[in-house]
């Protein structure tokens, strides 16, 4: 039976085991690699994928782009059928879910096993999604109770960078080797990096003080922080019922930067990673018309402090490439902490359900 063990919710035991969650999902090191192995040919990648799973998977394709040049898209499950005649024997249709059994998900696997080799990524075992793909990784988070996945993310990305490097070791005849040793030395850091995140949790309390009568919240990220900005503003949105969007940090001024006002918070995803410049340059736009910046940033960047209202800052030692495992953590604890500072149950959101089983 899952018991609290001492914590008030669900939630927050959830993202403070996202340090043996690490250790648990690193174990499938072995079974990825032979399906990694086993895949065959394959010219085109195609996630499918709902909600927070949707933004794991906006990673994997930021990733095998970048590594391995096979051109790959994300596609949420529920509009899945509408591109179903472009797949052939050698995509490889990837389906995310935590629960293996979200319907819209499972609809689009039955679809895909028709016409393209199909790999599911689930983190409960001989699950429908488990069962049906042609091959299956096991996210190996252990149950997860909260209807705000935390520790299922975490876990689902930790698969998608071992998937990667395996990857790219086989396809990437220029630099594979170097990528894969690069990707995996970093994953070998990992659950050290998130020890160092977790204790940041009496810091972020305070700032979640401070936010948690604002009406509107803005998520913005570069790159592989993009999806990681997408998943902070959806827990936000769906814990606190703050009304929260994401944007990719160029497109927030084709528009929604009108939006933005004096005391707007803004949460900036900014590693030092090749999109820092511009994401820099982006934050100190919104800071000169009025918006409250909140930076989430290497702790070595010393010229974020100056620009930002209030900064959390992660190990410098974080190679950029693994960001979203780690930048994401601190994005949880906020939308927890403003969820408990406003009086609300972050177990058991309003409207939500663990498993969206109908379509
Ligand atoms: C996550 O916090 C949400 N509860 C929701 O978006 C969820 O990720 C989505 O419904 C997909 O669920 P799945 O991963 O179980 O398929």
């Amino acid at each position: 039976m899952d018991e609290k063990e001492g914590y008030d919710f669900f939630t927050i035991k959830e993202i403070n085991e996202e340090s043996l969650t690490v250790k648990n999902t690193l174990k499938e090191k072995s079974k990825v690699e032979k399906i990694v192995s086993n895949i065959g040919n394959i010219d085109r990648i195609c996630f499918v994928a709902c909600g927070t799973s949707y933004h794991a998977s906006i990673v994997g394709k930021y990733l095998i782009e970048d590594l391995i040049a096979i051109p790959t898209e994300v596609l949420i499950a529920s509009e899945f059928k509408h591109s179903a005649k472009t797949l052939t024997k050698n995509t490889l249709s990837i389906f995310l879910s935590q629960s293996g059994e979200t319907a819209d998900t499972l609809k689009a696997l039955k679809i895909a096993n028709r016409f393209s080799k199909t790999l599911s990524i689930v983190n409960v075992e001989n699950s429908s999604l488990a069962r049906e793909a042609d091959y299956n990784i096991n996210t190996s988070a252990g149950s997860e109770i909260g209807i705000a996945a935390t520790k299922s993310y975490l876990s689902q990305l930790i698969c998608i960078y071992l998937f990667v490097a395996y990857l790219t070791k086989d396809k990437n005849e220029k630099n594979g080797i170097k990528e894969f040793n690069r990707i995996m030395d970093s994953l070998d850091n990992l659950q050290e990096f998130i020890e160092g995140i977790l204790p940041k949790e009496e810091e972020i309390k305070e700032i979640a003080k401070k936010y948690k009568n604002a009406q509107n919240f803005f998520f913005l990220g570069r790159g592989l922080s993009y999806p990681t900005a997408m998943e902070g503003s959806l827990k936000l949105k769906e814990i606190s019922y703050i009304h929260a969007e994401a944007y990719a940090g160029g497109e927030f001024r084709h528009g929604p930067i009108a939006l933005i006002e004096k005391g707007v918070p803004v949460v900036v995803v900014i590693p030092k990673d090749e999109d820092y410049e511009d994401s820099l340059s982006i934050l100190k736009e919104v800071k000169s018309i009025g918006g409250d910046v909140i930076a989430i940033a290497s702790c070595n960047d010393t010229a974020i402090k100056s620009e930002s209202d209030e900064v959390i800052c992660l190990n410098e030692k974080i190679d950029p490439i693994i960001s979203p495992l780690t930048y994401v953590v601190p994005l949880q604890l906020l939308a927890f902490h403003i969820c408990l500072t406003k009086g609300l149950d972050p177990d058991n959101p309003k409207n939500l359900t663990k498993c969206v089983a109908n379509d």
